[in-house]
């Protein structure tokens, strides 16, 4: 593999100029090349950040891509994913990982046969933030945790994003589009999911685009809107989520952790700020301080952690495994939500290892 890591992005939307805008951020990879199933997408991302635009095909031929980052809809996932694969590309996905746990597992296999790795978004639990959440929990500054309140209230993608369908389709909605945000995070810090159970629900199955080309089109939702679920976690803690594109009204995000001696309240986990805050016995809310990757506390942590893994032959942290843990949770609480009992999740993840602030800082100081 190249020094750095030369990556091509799969899928030029919405979030392509994300992560095209954030590489210079990390010193061990950078975004070369860009293709599309549309060129005009691929021509406008590769003009707006010098980046070459070429067909799928060619990127996946080319011999100075090393990595595939896949930024697709979540339909498209797993077949560009695959395709990468077979054509000896490491990769980086966007979540889910695939819109099956069975689909997920195959990928994971191929890597593995490949000798290649797979890695998959989200990587914020990996930010400063959560990370400094994780070793409070560690050193038991709320005791022992005994449960988790999760909730993710939004209106849906229909009233920013120019292709809002491909958030409402099978695979997608706000478990397995917003869930991993919560779930991923929720999993680093107290381990795997054992047992899940759910509600769901669709209040407003007719949905109209707001924005961009295609504003005043409407389409149906194919997979619930609204959905409470429960999880049961290793050593008995347990968390309930709520994941919903029915409150039009407000975004919000809550991540509180609950412990025998006090609470901690996190960030949205979709999105690297801050603030940590904590309440211990029966005391007030006070801030945590923590120390900030700076620009590298941002979409492309898990691929930079991922590149460096490869260098380092040690796991990289944002593991295909995780992620199917993770899609794997998604289906089986939706399983549960169609047949009213819990769901026993056959799947397992370990928890990834720590990333210390001073570990991701030298991308930061090179930038
Ligand atoms: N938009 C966001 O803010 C955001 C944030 C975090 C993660 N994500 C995730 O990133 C992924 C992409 O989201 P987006 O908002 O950028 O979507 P988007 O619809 O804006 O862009 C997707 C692009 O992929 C292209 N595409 C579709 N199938 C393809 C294929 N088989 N080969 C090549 N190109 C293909 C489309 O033409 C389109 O340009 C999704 O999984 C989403 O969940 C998006």
């Amino acid at each position: 593999m190249s020094s750095p890591a030369q990556v091509g992005i799969v899928g030029c939307g919405v979030i392509s100029r994300a992560y095209a805008a954030n590489a210079s951020a990390f010193d061990s990879f950078e975004i070369g090349a860009c293709a599309d199933l549309e060129p005009s997408r691929s021509e406008e991302i590769g003009a707006e950040f010098t980046l070459r635009p070429l067909t799928v095909e060619e990127l996946l031929r080319s011999d100075s891509i090393d990595v595939v980052l896949n930024l697709t809809p979540p339909a498209s996932h797993a077949s560009v994913t695959r395709a990468a694969l077979e054509a000896g590309k490491h990769v980086y996905s966007e979540k889910p990982l695939a819109i099956a746990a069975t689909e997920a597992e195959e990928l994971c296999a191929l890597a593995e046969s490949e000798g290649l790795r797979l890695a998959c978004a989200p990587d914020i639990f990996l930010g400063s933030a959560y990370q400094k959440a994780r070793s409070l929990l560690d050193d038991g500054a709320i005791g022992e945790p005994l449960a988790i309140s999760a909730a993710m209230l939004a209106g849906g993608q229909e009233v920013w994003h120019p292709d809002p369908d491909i958030f409402y389709r099978d695979g997608a909605g706000p478990l397995l589009d917003m869930g991993p945000y919560y779930v991923s995070a929720i999993v680093s810090l107290l381990g795997p999911v054992r047992r899940v159970a759910g509600f769901a629900s669709t209040h407003v199955e007719e949905r109209t685009i707001k924005v961009g080309p295609r504003r005043g089109e409407r389409f149906t939702a194919e997979t619930p809107t609204h959905i409470t679920s429960m999880l049961e976690l290793q050593g008995a803690v347990t968390a309930t989520l709520v994941a919903t594109f029915e409150a039009p009204g407000h975004y919000a995000s809550t991540m509180l952790v609950h412990g025998s001696d006090g609470e901690l309240a996190l960030p949205d986990p979709n999105g690297f700020a801050g603030p940590v805050r904590i309440r211990r016995g029966r005391g007030t809310w006070e801030g945590v301080p923590f120390t900030s990757r700076g620009a590298a506390d941002a979409r492309g942590l898990g691929l930079h952690d991922m590149v460096e893994a490869i260098a380092e032959e040690r796991p990289h942290r944002a593991s295909a495994q995780l992620a199917t843990h993770i899609v794997d949770v998604a289906r089986s609480i939706l399983a549960s939500c169609d047949s009213g009992s819990a769901v026993a999740i056959a799947s397992t993840a370990e928890r990834p290892d720590a990333l210390p602030v001073e570990a991701a800082r030298r991308a930061d100081e090179a930038a």
